[in-house]
């Protein structure tokens, strides 16, 4: 479905996101994690063509068999909502609050070639997949006129509507209380053609996904199936990740990775990780490649749990 190869994103000079390789199959669910900055959303943004004003990307991507990098933006128009959509954090900036839910989802269609009439008698019809309750009602209600889990299942009915082969979600249920981030990410898993799904949280990504991309300064480090990286973390800073994740008994203390993220354009250079890598060594000096098959990752030490 979506193949990604050597995706590299610069701004003024600096590399962000370096050399980023990665597929995703038809109906497969893959989430991508790491800390914040380490270009999750970039990597998200450049497949969509929404990279920032001075940001540009290299290497290939390619959705069936059409290329999403380096393509014109009049291009990528036609492109983004009919093949590949995306559902963003906080829905109220993607939404136009002077305009009722029924035109939003009715306009994404018309701008994909479906007559005017068409697209607001199946408005409301998009609405009821998306579980959301007197569809008629949400369809003539304006954006604030709906909590905040609603006006998240707007937004997946609108990425919906024109059956886009990818879905990508960029920390989609971050501003939603627990109960009702339950249901959307639910509603997410089973709807979703194909899904690249954005999150810090290493349970949701357990709930939704099947495989995952663990992102640090801007490289894949680990990548493979869900089960096989929680369990049996090969990169240090997966290791690193799931401690501070693990839920601790009241009173002991929480195993934190030492110091922070750096920077765009302060990391060291080599295994990008090592300056806060409790195995590190000389070795870590030279660019650990992404190596083995299924389960692969990028680290000179890896943690060997047979
Ligand atoms: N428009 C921009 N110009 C320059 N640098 C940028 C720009 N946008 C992002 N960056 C830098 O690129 C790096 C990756 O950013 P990105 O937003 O992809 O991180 P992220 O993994 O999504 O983080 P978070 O979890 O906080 O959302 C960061 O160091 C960030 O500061
Ligand atoms: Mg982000």
């Amino acid at each position: 479905m979506l193949s990604v190869e050597g995706l590299t994103i610069a701004a003024d000079g600096v590399e962000l996101v370096h050399d980023v390789s990665f597929a995703i199959a038809p109906g497969e669910r893959v989430g991508l994690i790491g800390e914040s900055g380490s270009g999750k959303s970039l990597t998200a943004l450049s497949l969509m063509g929404l990279l920032p004003e001075g940001v540009t990307a290299s290497g290939t991507a390619r959705l069936r068999d059409r290329d999403l990098v380096g393509v014109p933006e009049s291009r990528m128009k036609d492109l983004r909502g009919s093949e590949l959509a995306m559902v963003f954090q906080e829905p109220m900036t993607a939404l136009n609050p002077l305009m009722r839910v029924s035109t939003q989802v009715a306009e994404v269609m018309t701008l994909h070639g479906v007559p005017r009439d068409k697209a607001r008698a199946r408005a409301a019809e998009l609405l009821g997949p998306v579980r959301l309750p007197r569809p008629e009602q949400v369809a003539r209600a304006y954006p604030h006129q709906l909590s905040g889990g609603q006006r998240q299942r707007v937004m997946l009915a609108i990425a919906l509507a024109n059956g886009p082969g990818l879905l990508i979600c960029d920390e989609p249920t971050t501003a939603l209380d627990v109960t009702v981030q339950k249901q959307m990410l639910d509603l997410i898993a089973e709807v979703a053609p194909a899904l690249l799904f954005i999150t810090h949280d290493l349970a949701v990504v357990a709930s939704v996904c099947e495989r995952v991309l663990v992102m640090y300064g801007g490289r894949v480090v680990e990548s493979g199936p869900i089960r096989e990286v929680f369990t049996r973390p090969r990169h240090r800073y997966t290791e690193g990740l799931l401690a501070a994740s693990r839920l601790t008994p009241r009173g002991t203390r929480l195993p934190t990775i030492a110091g922070s993220v750096p920077a765009a354009g302060t990391f060291p250079g080599g295994c990008e990780f090592r300056n806060r890598c409790p195995h590190a060594d000389t070795t870590c000096e030279q660019p650990p490649a992404l190596t083995g098959e299924g389960h692969a990752h990028a680290c000179w030490h890896p943690a060997d749990r047979g």
